[in-house]
């Protein structure tokens, strides 16, 4: 009898293979590319060299800190910590944070490394990327760069005076147009409980009318009530207590002189009661630079920007706040910092050390109206295209290629490339002034051709005399 034929299900074909999902950068965060890359490096330079003329000296802290080094600094419950810190725990379980700010990482290494041993004040730079997870939109990123600096262990007004005016000098020296220091004192430990007990009891009175931020910040961190953006809450805000009646004495002469000194400097500002700024440390002077600039130079920068979203439904919802938020935006502070006379003892020194700095956004700046990127001095622009023809000319491109360095001649090339009309083409499109061709010849004899494209003329020159006829030609 016949075998009765089992069915077997014939496997499904599989009929496209799963597409591997194109990676892109995590939202909110980008790639530094070409000419961007050296604007940044061009910015850098030019702030790092005049805080050099100041007097600062450079420092690299780590990107990743202990979490309680924010903690501790920032605050808990600042948005900065409590919402947009990108904290998680290692595999050793350690609880660490990316930096969000660079005063608090640096603050740490001064007390870490006994810097208070040192002549007084420590002044110190820094720069590099910072992370906040906020929601992208105009102006604000998740990962951003900033330009800082830090003046330790000074209690006096002509250092805040000294940090005012580098903010604004390098804002000014990258052709930044309008600046308005926008300026306050937030008091001391002595007279800011007073103002705050004020504060408090005239918000309580509005409770019910306040945003639900505001109603806790009224509980956990009264003083960010003056820093609410919230349309409705900008009513109470007005007619709030002004802290400046509440300095002790100490404090008010602090803050006439710092704004002395702005007189002195003719640096424009603005006292802005309202002005509390969303870290905790702060003690006295808190300051942010402005570019006051007209409405439409606001929207056309704006307009060049590109979004940062990865989504339909983030871009919609971007869209939807950023309507909402443009008083806000047209704002945005170039750079800010402050005094804080309190943050090393709540990092666990055992001394006081007082304290004041300030840090640009570098995003901001570079897109700001009238900014004009500083050349990076590693961006050197070709004198001489270099073309190889042949096996044994690719061979020794190398030996030539070191000659010219060694002359400091900066070259262009396309050494992958073979045929001399390739080469050339791409020589004449990048109106190099100088070619220099290597043949089978010319590598057999130690030489290279070198053609003057103005002039068309050429001659052979020894590769090792070739540093010495470009400083004849
Ligand atoms: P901050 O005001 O938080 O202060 O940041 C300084 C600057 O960084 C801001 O004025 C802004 O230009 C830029 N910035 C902040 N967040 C973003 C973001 N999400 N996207 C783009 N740019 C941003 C501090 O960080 C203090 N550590 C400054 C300081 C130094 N205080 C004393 N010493």
């Amino acid at each position: 009898m016949p075998r009765k034929k089992t069915l077997h299900k014939k496997p499904e074909k599989k009929t496209r293979a799963k597409k591997a999902a194109t990676l892109t950068t995590p939202r909110g965060m980008r790639d530094l590319l070409h000419n961007e890359y050296f604007t940044y490096q061009g910015f850098f330079e030019k702030a790092a060299d005049i805080a050099l003329y100041y007097g600062f000296q450079p420092i690299e802290t780590p990107i990743l800190e202990k979490e309680e080094v924010f903690a501790r600094s920032v605050g808990e419950e600042t948005d900065i910590v409590a919402k947009e810190m990108y904290a998680f725990s290692t595999k050793g379980r350690d609880r660490v944070a990316l930096r969000p700010e660079g005063t608090a990482g640096i603050m740490r290494s001064y007390i870490e490394h006994g810097m208070l041993s040192l002549p007084q004040p420590v002044m110190l730079y820094y720069h590099g990327p910072f992370f906040r997870h906020e929601r992208p939109q105009h102006g604000r990123a998740r990962q951003f760069w900033q330009f800082g600096f830090e003046m330790f262990g000074t209690d006096q007004s002509v250092a805040d005076a000294l940090t005012i005016k580098l903010t604004h000098l390098i804002l000014e020296e990258v052709g930044i147009k309008n600046l308005c220091v926008l300026i306050n004192s937030i008091g001391d430990d002595q007279c800011r409980p007073a103002y705050i007990k004020e504060l408090v009891a005239y918000y309580r009175k509005h409770i019910n009318k306040l945003c639900t931020h505001c109603r806790k910040r009224l509980r956990v961190n009264p003083l960010r009530l003056l820093d609410c953006k919230n349309k409705h809450c900008a009513d109470f805000k007005k007619d709030a207590p002004e802290i400046v009646g509440f300095l002790c004495e100490p404090c008010k002469r602090h803050l006439k002189e710092v704004l002395e000194y702005l007189d002195t400097m003719e640096i424009a500002y603005q006292i802005d009661h309202t002005l509390a700024r969303g870290l905790d440390y702060y003690t006295r002077t808190v300051f942010e630079i402005v570019s006051q600039v007209e409405k439409n130079e606001v929207n056309e920068n704006k307009d060049a920007e590109s979004s940062d979203s990865d989504t339909q439904k983030d871009q919609g919802a971007d869209k939807k706040t950023d309507q909402k938020e443009a008083v806000e935006e047209e704002s945005l502070s170039l750079g800010g910092g402050g005094r804080y006379d309190n943050l090393a003892r709540a990092l666990g020194s055992k001394r006081d050390i007082p304290a004041v700095g300030a840090a640009i956004g570098v995003d901001r700046v570079t897109k700001a109206p009238g900014f004009s990127a500083p050349t990076p001095r590693v961006v050197k622009r070709p004198k001489v295209y270099f073309i190889q023809v042949g096996a044994g000319a690719k061979f020794k491109s190398f030996e030539v290629i070191e000659a010219l360095r060694m002359a400091r001649i900066p070259i262009a090339h396309s050494i992958s490339k073979d045929t001399l009309s390739a080469q050339l083409g791409m020589a004449e499109k990048a109106k190099i002034p100088h070619i220099i061709i290597l043949g089978q010849k010319e590598a057999n004899e130690d030489a290279v051709i070198v053609r003057n494209m103005t002039t068309r003329s050429q001659e052979t020159v020894p590769i090792a005399k070739i540093g010495e006829y470009f400083k004849k030609h």
